[in-house]
């Protein structure tokens, strides 16, 4: 097997190149209620450029209704310049900084040299008397270069005043647009290896398959790199039921094939792939079959997976004893506890990090996020605001997804289909994953005991 292409020099030409961007934030929380989506575009934006890191990712959920969570960045954000670059003359060669931050030029010069006059053409000559060539003395980047203009606004009236006058009036973006695009960036952030996160719930019907292509959709819509969604529901799995089928290949043919697996176009064989990129490798469809697929199966499969992609979304059944488990939970970088919006499905939803708390995936429960999903229109009198302080109290983050039409159908999803608060709230989710896939790669990886 060939190993994997991180230059993109494999990848296929619909491939675009691996985004630049500042690393994940750190750990801290805090909550606050979402913004209004309703003028937000219907077709989803092109990415936009990398954001700047942002000190503590900030991600949690505390609305009273359905909504999605919103990202409190810090100071930076607090001061409102979150979208712009933290330094202006940076240059991507120069690469980040231990913790993660952009390595710039420092603010003063060092000793002896005198800072560039902002303003006017000051390079200097080299000739005597001239001051030493410090950082940012020749800096011609565009930051430097380009007057401060307005984005175009994308949605609403503002959209329409600017196409309407053909760009001579720019009222700049929206509030809404600027955390979108922040949001977006935040989804591309750089992944370096392939990160693996799997959905999890000890209960049925919560939307694990639904979370797993919506979310995986997302990324793969928003992402330049390979996305891939792996069935690994012991009890006849409806994910390839959410996609166009291409194939009627499965894990099992994958696995059989596997050393003839040695390019990307080997592996695509055996998968299918939506309108948003994401593709999925479908499980055996009779259980005796699936429920056949083993830990050693599971692993086997990730390890030729990774060589190709580089997010890995896994959808479980509700089981945490069947034969894949120990598998999904030992490969993964984090995961998606799944919870509906009602007490036994919270419930249910925290006793799965009790037992995984209790079997050795502390670390793990830390690093998840906690999905309370509305499967229903209504949750009735249960008081959510409760339930989502207890899953922020114990997971890295916790996000609500709005009640869709689209999803309750249980076909296959577009997300151009879904409401525009449903793609919020699943723009918000794919960020707050993405915040740790600076981490990907850096769990201790337990060894396989074959059986
Ligand atoms: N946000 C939502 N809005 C409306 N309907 C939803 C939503 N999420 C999921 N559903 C619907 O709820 C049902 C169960 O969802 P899904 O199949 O994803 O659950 P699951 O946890 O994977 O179930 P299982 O444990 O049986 O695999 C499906 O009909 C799906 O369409
Ligand atoms: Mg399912």
């Amino acid at each position: 097997m060939e190993p994997r292409d991180d230059t993109g020099a494999e990848r296929e030409a619909g491939d675009a190149a691996p985004r630049s961007s500042t690393p994940p934030s750190g750990p801290s929380r805090e909550t606050t209620s979402a913004p209004a989506e309703a003028e937000r575009a219907a077709a989803p934006e092109p990415a936009a450029e990398p954001a700047p890191a942002a000190e503590g990712p900030a991600v949690a959920a505390a609305a009273d209704s359905p909504d999605t969570t919103r990202r409190v960045d810090t100071a930076e954000a607090a001061r409102g310049d979150a979208a712009q670059p933290r330094h202006p003359g940076f240059d991507p060669r120069v690469g980040a900084g231990p913790t993660g931050r952009v390595a710039g030029p420092p603010a003063v010069p060092a000793t002896g040299e005198r800072a560039p006059v902002a303003g006017r053409f000051t390079t200097p000559g080299r000739g005597a008397g001239a001051p030493a060539a410090g950082p940012g003395t020749y800096d011609l980047s565009s930051a430097q270069l380009l007057r401060p203009s307005k984005r175009p606004p994308q949605t609403g009236w503002r959209r329409a005043l600017f196409v309407g006058t053909g760009g001579l009036v720019n009222p700049g973006e929206s509030t809404s647009d600027a955390a979108r695009r922040e949001l977006i960036a935040r989804v591309n952030q750089p992944l370096h290896g392939c990160y693996k996160i799997a959905m999890l719930s000890l209960k049925g019907g919560v939307g694990k398959t639904t979370m797993t292509t919506t979310l995986g959709s997302t990324f793969a819509s928003l992402r330049g790199d390979r996305v891939i969604a792996v069935d690994a529901n012991p009890d006849r799995g409806t994910l390839s039921q959410k996609i166009p089928l291409e194939t009627t290949a499965t894990v099992r043919h994958l696995l059989r094939d596997a050393n003839r697996v040695r390019r990307y176009s080997d592996v695509r064989a055996y998968t299918s792939q939506g309108p948003s990129r994401l593709e999925i490798l479908a499980s055996e469809q009779d259980p005796a079959v699936s429920e056949a697929f083993s830990e050693v199966d599971y692993r086997r499969t990730v390890t030729l997976l990774e060589h190709f992609y580089n997010v890995v979304l896994t959808d479980c059944g509700t089981g945490l004893m069947h034969s894949a488990m120990k598998g999904v939970l030992d490969v993964a970088d984090s995961l998606l506890i799944v919870s509906s919006a009602s007490i036994d499905g919270a419930r249910s939803a925290s006793a799965t990090l009790d037992w995984l708390d209790a079997h050795g995936y502390r670390d793990l429960v830390s690093r998840s996020v906690a999905v309370i999903n509305y499967v229903r229109r209504s949750s009735g009198n249960v008081d959510l605001d409760r339930v989502a302080d207890h899953f922020a109290a114990r997971c890295r983050a916790v996000v609500r997804m709005p009640f869709d039409p689209h999803l309750e159908e249980g076909a296959e999803i577009e997300l151009e289909k879904l409401s525009s608060r449903t793609r919020s709230a699943l723009l918000e989710l794919a960020a707050t994953v993405a915040d740790d896939f600076g981490r990907a790669g850096s769990r201790v990886r337990r060894p396989v005991i074959p059986r």
